[in-house]
């Protein structure tokens, strides 16, 4: 049966074997949430009206390029709020990036700082490596884990714990960013390791800090809550399209920002600009890779959410962009595989180490 959401108006098939025929059912719009109700009593036609209900009026409105300027600036000044990078994150990355220093130097730099070690160790640890227990020092993690793996756990040690804040305009509670952005993080390599395996760490460590953005503009969502939830209202918007309008930009640019102040490599804080829309990229390859990785973990939620009606990766195929999946060369058996590797990593990592 062909279904079309009264508020996002997008439509999806959902086989018919899967509908509770005889009942009236409700569950949530897999692309906008809106709740969608079927009276399947008596049995419908395609063209039922009541299926296809009419899109709510366009808004209009859009903030003026001097107000939106002038509050990103007010906003930027307000960045030294956020968490500084670690001097040690800083210094580490830095001598990784150094054609001319090797593992010892990076480790002598990371061994300078007791809590990023012990964060490290904590991680090398956690199962998601498979190395329970086993690795005792920096260095030992990075012979057993290969040098790479190394800038991948500096990110981890040093994001988590902001990561994990709750963020209240977004209605993200604690540790919801931190399992988005660790799904999203493992997608990326787990794509990158098909597209381009040189960029796995990159992949990785741009994944987990993608909607960095988040963290700053959150407070400011917050305060004008009212005009967010009215401009979503009928379901026809997403949350990055009300940032736009009433902010007059959105958090992918405004993450750019943040991994500027936070120092972290061009490479990673231009693709997490153009992590919604890669095609407008030219041609990044980390910018399509984070971009897919986050369709497809929110294609998992929106799975679970729907509760078994029409949830099927066919179902849900409209959620990723068909260019972004010719430019990555993945198919619709490879989103399900790639599914279900991150849920399965996700799960060794989320269980041991939570965020902090
Ligand atoms: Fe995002
Ligand atoms: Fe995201």
């Amino acid at each position: 049966m062909k279904v079309s959401c009264a508020s996002c108006i997008k439509t999806f098939n959902i086989p018919d074997e899967k509908l509770p025929m005889g009942k009236k059912v409700s569950f949530p719009c897999p692309n906008c949430r809106e709740k969608i109700t079927l009276d399947l009593r008596i049995k419908p036609s395609d063209e039922d009206p009541d299926l296809i209900e009419k899109p709510a009026p366009a808004r209009s409105d859009p903030k003026t390029d001097i107000g939106s300027r002038a509050l990103k600036e007010k906003i930027l000044r307000k960045l030294g709020d956020l968490p500084a990078m670690p001097q040690v994150v800083l210094k580490a990355r830095q001598v990784m990036a150094d054609p001319n220093s090797g593992v010892r130097d990076v480790v002598k730099v990371i061994e300078t700082d007791q809590a990023i070690t012990t964060k490290i160790l904590k991680i090398a640890n956690s199962a998601f490596y498979g190395m329970s227990g086993k690795i005792s020092s920096i260095h030992h993690a990075s012979v057993i884990l290969g040098y790479n793996v190394i800038g991948e756990l500096i990110t981890l040690a040093s994001s988590s714990g902001l990561l994990d804040r709750v963020l209240k305009g977004y209605g993200l509670g604690a540790g919801d960013l931190w399992l988005h952005s660790m799904s999203v993080a493992i997608g990326s390599r787990l794509i990158a390791a098909r597209k381009n395996p040189a960029l796995e760490e990159t992949s990785f460590s741009a994944g987990l800090i993608h909607d960095a953005g988040k963290l700053v503009l959150d407070k400011y969502v917050l305060e004008r809550k009212e005009d967010f939830d009215e401009f979503m209202e009928h379901g026809r918007e997403t949350f990055m399209s009300a940032e736009q309008h009433i902010f007059g930009f959105n958090h992918a640019e405004f993450g750019f920002d943040v991994c500027k102040h936070w120092k972290i490599p061009d490479d990673i804080s231009v693709a997490i600009n153009h992590h919604h829309t890669p095609a407008k990229s030219s041609g990044i390859e980390l910018a399509y890779i984070i971009y897919a990785a986050d369709a497809i973990v929110n294609m998992a939620g929106a799975m679970a959410k729907m509760g078994g009606i029409g949830a099927s990766i066919e179902n849900l195929m409209y959620m990723i962009d068909e260019r972004a999946m010719k430019f990555l060369g993945l198919n619709e058996a490879d989103i399900g595989t790639i599914m279900g590797d991150i849920k399965e990593s996700v799960g060794k990592m989320a269980g041991e180490l939570g965020a902090g």
